[in-house]
């Protein structure tokens, strides 16, 4: 592997070392390794099936990995469920979205505070003082959220009716709503038109500077991730075979033969 630029030891929030996740006989993701820093926009490209995705599902404990170690503000999170990730701050979207379609957009932004919940599901369901003070402060959030995306107007509707680049946003409102402190973006321009597309680079930009946030974006549209990310990381069937800045990798001579090729 070439190019690497690793990340400065004090300023890293997420790291992988030797990860690897085997399903049967294919390797998805292949003993690989990388830092990434605090407040750094890190892109994660590669072909279709490369295993930028199964990455994302190791990083949330979707899947457990099958050897390898994750470590996130120095300790080790690899075998902690998927609830616990959440709860210390890493969120996500889904390249297949997955969105409540039948609930409101205010709905499924709220579903999204539920770790914020201290109040007891006893106390909730009696509709006791804490719970409704919460209830109320998950709305006042959820509503702040979706004013940023732009669907203010349309709250009430369900998020079925939703276009895919709206749909896209409600689930990047609903990942912002668990407050976290990285946010993991798997394809978020898929489906966008090319004004949305343009328009998300620097509202992405603008989500970090905000939230202060560590963000690591999956994307294949190349001119967003190129002139987006602080640094990149390409995949390839399974293994990492480049990592460092957007200039350094696009010309990678192997990352232009595995992927940028047929730019
Ligand atoms: N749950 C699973 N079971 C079996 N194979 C899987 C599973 N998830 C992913 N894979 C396989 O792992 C490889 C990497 O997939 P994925 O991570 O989705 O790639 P990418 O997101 O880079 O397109 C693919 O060959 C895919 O078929
Ligand atoms: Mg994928």
């Amino acid at each position: 592997m070439s190019d690497i630029n690793p990340a400065s030891n004090n300023n890293i929030l997420l790291e992988a070392k030797s990860l690897t996740r085997r399903f049967g006989g294919l390797v998805a993701v292949n003993n690989v390794s990388f830092a990434v820093n605090k407040h750094e926009i890190f892109g994660l490209i590669g072909p279709n099936g490369a295993g930028k995705t199964t990455l994302f599902n190791l990083i949330t404990a979707l899947i457990p990995p099958s050897s390898g170690e994750l470590r996130y503000q120095g300790a080790e999170i690899s075998r902690l469920r998927a609830h616990r990730i959440a709860e210390l701050g890493i969120a996500r979207t889904f390249q297949n979205i997955r969105l409540f379609g039948e609930l409101s957009a205010l709905e499924n932004v709220i579903i999204g505070r539920h770790l914020h919940n201290k109040s007891s599901i006893i106390t909730g369901v009696l509709g006791l003082p804490p719970a409704l003070k919460e209830e109320y402060k998950n709305r006042r959030k959820a509503l702040e959220l979706l004013d940023l995306m732009g669907l203010r107007e349309r709250i009430e509707e369900k998020a079925k009716n939703f276009s895919y680049g709206d749909q896209r946003r409600l689930e990047i409102a609903r990942a912002l709503a668990l407050e976290p402190q990285i946010l993991l973006l798997d394809e978020p321009a898929a489906g966008m038109n090319p004004n949305e597309k343009q328009q998300l680079s620097t509202f992405i930009r603008n989500l970090r500077d905000r939230f202060n946030l560590t963000i690591i974006l999956i994307e294949h549209h190349v001119p967003l991730v190129m002139g987006l990310c602080d640094r990149i990381a390409v995949l390839d069937f399974g293994q990492l075979i480049a990592l460092g800045k957007p200039a350094i990798v696009r010309n990678n001579p192997a990352v232009i033969d595995a992927y940028l090729g047929n730019e």
